[in-house]
């Protein structure tokens, strides 16, 4: 069996959050042809494979998160045949397509949820319905199956009169989740799988897919929001292996998004001898500045905690032979580099950007880049609750003020962690709509497109698309970054994060990657570290070796030493 470093060790993934990428018909969404108009974009920028957020048929709730037909385009987003063009000009290109599979929840426009709501026995059987009690009304209907959180805010139970039943939703309403202990479900999504499979795909996401199995037992969560309950459930491994069985998707390229998982699970989802997934992507990282683990409670990222979560990721999966989706960011995830880093000046944004980069780029596991983050692009600056469109933020946003917050302060708080912080369009240019449309685009452009755009990054050296075309090339032509082993350093200062990758044989053997997570000069490494090394790369000059053998990093600094 191909161990997932031959496998995956030279890849590199770019995400396409398809309604903010490129819109080519000037109805201010972007679209498939977008992102056809792009493609030598990605070529030039070295990347294997495109992960193209959801654009099958949905009532766009939650963006696309809420599909209503899995095997048709929406209209919103183009047509089949945009989708065969894409493909086979990605293809000629060498470059192979991901789609995201949503199988956790369907839309409730799905035809699926429409059967079940007219009490089709088959279809009430593909969700998870409860009785209520005999006797509840639509304005008093009791007492919800428990007392679990939805992730989007309030309770995850809906309540149906024509029904008298309660569904599950974990997500929003209109996200009913699936009862994935029904075979006819499971064999519904491994023909979804076979469809797109056919048309040539190169691999899958699969979307918060270790929530699939609920527990036989549904009881109230005191101490938490449900999730113990439900997360890593009693069968999702199986179901996991099933599906991948049935649809012939093992050894494809794979990631499966785990929410609040755990380092064994994540193994057995990634290790080639489970037969589930190919990597994981993994969320603990990114809580590092939620206050006692509260998304709306804001503290300073504790880098710290970062670092020991880095190492324990890094080489306990490498240990189980599992693999990791190296990323900081997505459609779901504020702008890391305004979110870890500091954009108050140009040098301190250029330099956080590529840091964060340098940081995960060099780890053992796939790097993901999320567009526009090759650019180097920040949260917006938006002023008022009404720049915002997601779900999750609007309904945070009142929720905050029921709990006591002032408008100021929900404002704030909301503007810090929203997902359309990282949902606004690429910015292309610097003309007024940033190339991203010629229309008026469905989510407001950031003033900085103006400075920090493609047109001025791309044929620019010192740029951070320059940057990151360089770690790129680096995970190409290394060795020891595709397949070498990781352990993290202990290192001098609280605001380090350093590790070696090391590949006997190799040349180089071994790479030292050490970042400085602050605005003041650092000796990241103590004496005795990194004499006679050489550099591989680093984003400022602003770093020196002493006499002594240790490591000095100015501000946002990080380098990659060789020997
Ligand atoms: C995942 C998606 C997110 C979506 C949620 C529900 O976390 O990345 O955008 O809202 O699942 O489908
Ligand atoms: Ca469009």
């Amino acid at each position: 069996m191909q161990d997932r470093a031959e496998q995956l060790g030279d890849k590199v993934v770019y995400q396409i959050y398809v309604r903010s990428f490129n819109d080519s018909n000037g109805d201010g969404i972007g679209d498939l042809k977008g992102i056809t108009e792009r493609l030598d974009y990605f070529k030039r920028l070295g990347v294997d494979y495109l992960w193209i957020t959801p654009f099958f048929v949905s009532p766009q709730n939650d963006n696309g998160y809420d599909v209503a037909n899995y095997r048709e385009v929406d209209p919103m987003f183009g047509t089949m045949d945009d989708f065969g063009e894409l493909s086979r000009e990605a293809r000629t290109r060498g470059i192979g397509l991901m789609l995201d599979m949503v199988f956790n929840h369907t839309s409730t426009s799905h035809q699926w949820f429409q059967k079940a709501l007219t009490g089709d026995p088959k279809y009430l059987a593909y969700y998870k319905f409860v009785d209520a009690a005999p006797g509840a009304t639509a304005d008093n209907p009791g007492k919800p199956p428990t007392n679990w959180v939805s992730k989007f805010g309030g309770n995850a139970w809906e309540y149906v009169p024509s029904l008298n039943k309660w569904y599950l939703h974990l997500f929003d309403v209109s996200q009913a989740d699936l009862n994935w202990d029904n075979p006819e479900v499971r064999a519904e999504l491994v023909d979804v799988v076979k469809f797109w499979k056919a048309k040539g795909v190169s691999g899958f996401r699969f979307d918060v897919v270790n929530l699939i199995s609920k527990p036989a037992v549904l009881e109230d969560d005191d101490e938490g929001d449900g999730r113990r309950f439900y997360t890593d459930g009693p069968h999702v491994h199986e179901y996991l292996q099933e599906l991948v069985r049935e649809s012939g998707i093992d050894g494809m390229v794979t990631v499966g998004e785990m929410s609040s998982t755990s380092i064994e699970n994540c193994i057995r989802y990634s290790a080639p001898q489970y037969h589930e997934l190919s990597q994981t992507f993994s969320f603990h990282h990114l809580k590092v500045d939620y206050l006692n683990g509260d998304k709306w409670a804001l503290q300073e990222p504790d880098i710290p905690a970062l670092r020991s979560l880095l190492r324990d990721w890094q080489e306990q999966m490498t240990a189980g032979g599992g693999w990791n989706a190296l990323f900081w960011s997505n459609h779901d995830q504020p702008r890391p580099n305004s979110r870890f880093g500091d954009c108050s000046t140009k040098e301190s944004w250029r330099r956080s950007s590529e840091l964060l980069a340098t940081c995960t780029h060099l780890m053992r596991g796939t790097p993901y880049i999320y567009q526009g983050e090759e650019l180097g692009m920040t949260n917006p600056d938006y002023t008022s609750i009404s720049q915002y469109r997601d779900v999750e933020s609007l309904n945070y946003y009142q929720i905050l003020q029921d709990e006591g917050k002032t408008p100021e302060e929900a404002f704030h708080t909301v503007a810090e962690r929203s997902r359309d912080d990282g949902r606004t369009p690429v910015q292309w240019d610097d003309t007024p709509n940033a190339g991203f449309t010629s229309g008026i685009p469905w989510i407001g452009i950031p003033a900085n497109h103006v400075t920090i755009n493609a047109k001025a990054e791309v044929g620019d050296s010192d740029s951070v698309w320059s940057f990151y075309h360089r770690l790129i090339g680096l995970r190409k032509s290394m060795p020891v970054i595709q397949r070498g082993g990781v352990r993290f350093l202990s290192v001098a200062n609280d605001k380090a994060v350093a590790y070696e990758r090391t590949l006997e044989g190799a040349d180089p053997a071994r790479v030292v990657v050490v970042c400085n997570f602050s605005g003041n000069e650092t000796c990241a490494l103590g004496a005795g570290s990194v004499g006679g090394a050489h550099a591989l790369l680093a984003n400022s000059d602003d770093w020196r070796v002493e006499d002594d053998g240790s490591l000095i990093l100015g501000p946002w600094t990080a380098v990659a030493l060789a020997w």
